[in-house]
């Protein structure tokens, strides 16, 4: 891919890009073509010194697309369209927001399409964010694994982090983000197992530790081993990327064929961030899409 407007680095062979040369604050029609070109190439693309406002932020988003919906957690009083994904100094081994494995929201019938993060407050050493390129995570299952998994039908629910059980946040008072936990969390809503992208057609996994419950038509232990096998693949370190935040970093990752973590190694500083996210569609599987092409 040739860019005019702005630099493309890569950060590994395999994921992740960073991109200079623009302030996201003053984006000319043709620079946004190419950043979201940049986002489809490297699944997730970040930035350095770009100084957003909480409006400056929302306009970046709104470039490419309506904002998804945010559910079980309270967003920003003035800006229900932003979390503030906060851990204080002194929450000490508490368990961080989107500390393990995921894609966001991928319980929704149309979980967001990207997320954006802007750091705010960022620990002098700890808390970067992990990714893992769920395209590479397919691509490179064996060809039997694939005809297995390539009709399967997961079960996904914000249940385990957001439900009325135990939760796997940990304690359910926390002090620097308000966590909404009910019993809509334990809603239930079927994905295909492997999705393909509606903008590149390309195949990704789509299954999650945190959200994926289980295959349809097997008990969750039945599942696990299956699911298990694929977490662990989707993860290997080849197919991953690590960013290091900075005050006014900002990061846009692609939740159709990525899946995140951030670090929890930051004890006894604060790390604090504004993050928003793009709407997305529904998520279509490798049955579906030959049926679309059959009617087309
Ligand atoms: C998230 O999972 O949305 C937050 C990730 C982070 O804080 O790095």
């Amino acid at each position: 891919m040739e860019y005019n407007r702005i630099n493309v680095m890569p950060i590994t062979g395999t994921i992740g890009a960073e991109i200079t040369g623009v302030d996201l604050r003053n984006l000319d029609a043709e620079t946004i073509t190419e950043i979201r070109a940049a986002f489809l190439e490297h699944v997730v693309v970040f930035f350095r010194d770009q100084p957003l406002s909480i409006e400056d932020q929302k306009t970046f988003t709104s470039h490419f697309g309506d904002f998804g919906t945010e559910p079980f957690v309270k967003t920003m009083t003035e800006h229900p369209e932003v979390i503030a994904v906060v851990k204080e100094a002194d929450e000490i081994n508490s368990i961080n927001f989107g500390g393990h494995w995921h894609s966001d929201w991928s319980f929704q019938e149309a979980p967001p399409m990207a997320t954006i993060l802007h750091g705010q407050d960022i620990p002098p050493y700890g808390g970067d964010t992990v990714f893992a390129n769920m395209y590479l995570a397919y691509e490179t299952l064996s060809a039997g694994m694939k005809e297995i998994i390539d009709p399967l039908i997961a079960i996904h629910s914000a249940r385990r982090p957001y439900g009325t059980g135990k939760s796997i946040l940990g304690n359910k008072k926390r002090k620097s983000m308000t966590i909404i936990h009910s019993e809509e969390a334990h809603a239930e809503i079927e994905h295909p197992v492997v999705r393909i992208h509606p903008e590149t057609g390309r195949k990704a996994l789509f299954v999650n530790p945190v959200y994926t419950l289980r295959l349809k038509g097997m008990s969750e232990s039945d599942s696990r081993e299956i699911l298990e096998k694929l977490f662990q693949h989707s993860v290997k370190e080849i197919f991953t990327c690590r960013f290091r935040w900075r005050n006014n970093s900002l990061a846009m990752w692609d939740n159709r064929c990525a899946m995140h973590l951030a670090l929890n190694d930051y004890d006894g500083f604060r790390r604090a961030l504004h993050r928003t996210t793009i709407a997305g569609d529904r998520p279509v599987g490798p049955e579906k899409a030959l049926v679309r092409e059959n009617v087309a």
